[in-house]
């Protein structure tokens, strides 16, 4: 018995990988590299098992995916495989919905074919996109206000009526934002070019690979002026997908929405002193202009997360900081290093 995870060379696929190992799962990687590397690869491994199963391919490729369902007993599945970069996505729009849409349409074909039922789908707050009630809770209405948005909107509906009428159960986790990286130092997020996320390029200027951090607008209405998110480490986002699988295992159906965030919102600037205490220098920064399609703050009510799944997180923002920076300052220049 083992459990397939698509997108697992990626930043929360590898971690989720090594809590997988660590659950005493199987665990069969697939991935295309279109944004990840066989180092990474090499990286889990080191952390779990050289034995650990990795298959090469695009999951849109349904021959190649029949032969991952019949080369391995897949009883379970966990989907991260999809592009992820909002501005990109309103370039490139037909690119993300080609690939996020029809990576999951073909994994759900896929599992249905053979007779696999436990889904956990990687979908994001960015569906709720400013809240009117916060903490946010997941009967709050959903949206999106870029491609990116769309295609998780998007997916989470056709999972919903895919498991009204299939042998399919899915659990739908919305992530908030997620930082940090395992405490070895040897796998973490690694950004192709300038990051667009805040932390990874906070620990960029800190390890000396960009000058300073733009704030992107101090005129919120939040207690510094800067806006507020749930920063989320990774290692409790990944325990959380090993909560779900079991949920699943222990009989949980249908299609399930879950939040995956902390309870806590952090400003911009509340970010940036934890990482300078966390790498032990002043991070240079200055206020801008706000960035365009930001909401000013979000923060999970993750409740249902501990009833349905029995998951809570446990660890906090100087953690996130202190592993991000263990990560960043080991691979200075990622896996490439
Ligand atoms: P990532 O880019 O590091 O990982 C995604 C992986 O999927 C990459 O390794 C990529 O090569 C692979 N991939 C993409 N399309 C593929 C395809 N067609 N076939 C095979 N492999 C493919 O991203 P991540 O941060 O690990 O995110 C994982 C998932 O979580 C994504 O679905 C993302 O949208 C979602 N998510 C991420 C965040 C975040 O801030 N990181 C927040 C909310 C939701
Ligand atoms: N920020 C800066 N400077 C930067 C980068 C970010 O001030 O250089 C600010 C942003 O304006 C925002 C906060 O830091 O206020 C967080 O920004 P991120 O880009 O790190 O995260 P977002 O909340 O904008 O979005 C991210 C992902 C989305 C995902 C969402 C929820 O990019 O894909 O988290 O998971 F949907």
């Amino acid at each position: 018995m083992a459990t397939l995870v698509t997108g697992g060379a990626g930043y929360i696929g590898s971690h989720t990988a090594v809590a997988l190992h660590e659950s005493g799962r199987e665990v069969v990687l697939l991935d295309n590299f279109s944004n990840s590397c066989a180092e990474a690869v090499d990286a889990i491994r080191a952390l779990t098992t050289s034995g650990m199963a990795f298959v090469k391919a695009d999951l849109r490729d349904r021959d190649a995916l029949d032969s991952v369902f019949d080369s391995h007993e897949i009883t379970e599945v966990i989907h991260f495989a999809a592009f992820k970069a909002v501005g990109e996505s309103v370039e490139k729009p037909l690119d993300y919905y080609d690939n996020n849409l029809g990576s999951t349409i073909g994994l759900a074909r896929a599992m249905v074919d053979h007779g696999v039922e436990s889904l956990v789908f990687s979908s994001s707050c960015t569906v709720y996109g400013q809240p009117d009630v916060i903490p946010v809770t997941e009967s709050a209405p959903t949206g999106a206000e870029s491609p990116y948005g769309w295609t998780k909107y998007m997916s989470e509906q056709i999972l919903r009526d895919a498991c009204a009428a299939l042998p399919l159960n899915t659990i739908l986790l919305r992530y908030f934002n997620p930082v940090g990286a395992h405490e070895s130092g040897t796998i973490g997020e690694d950004p192709n070019g300038i990051p667009n996320n805040l932390v990874p390029f906070v620990m960029q200027v800190a390890v000396g690979r960009l000058e300073k951090l733009r704030v992107f607008g101090s005129d919120y209405n939040t207690p510094d002026g800067t806006a507020i998110r749930d920063y989320i480490h990774v290692v409790d986002l990944a325990e959380g997908h090993v909560a779900a699988l079991e949920a699943l295992a222990g009989g949980l159906s249908g299609c399930n929405a879950v939040n995956l965030g902390t309870g806590v919102g952090s400003t911009v600037l509340e970010v940036v002193a934890a990482a300078s205490d966390a790498v032990g220098h002043h991070i240079p920064s200055e206020i801008v202009d706000r960035r365009a399609g930001d909401i000013e703050k979000i923060w999970a009510d993750p409740a249902h997360a501990t009833e349905m799944l029995g998951w809570t997180s446990s660890r906090d923002i100087h953690d996130m900081m202190r592993d991000h920076w263990n990560w960043q300052r080991s691979n200075p220049n990622g896996y490439k290093s």
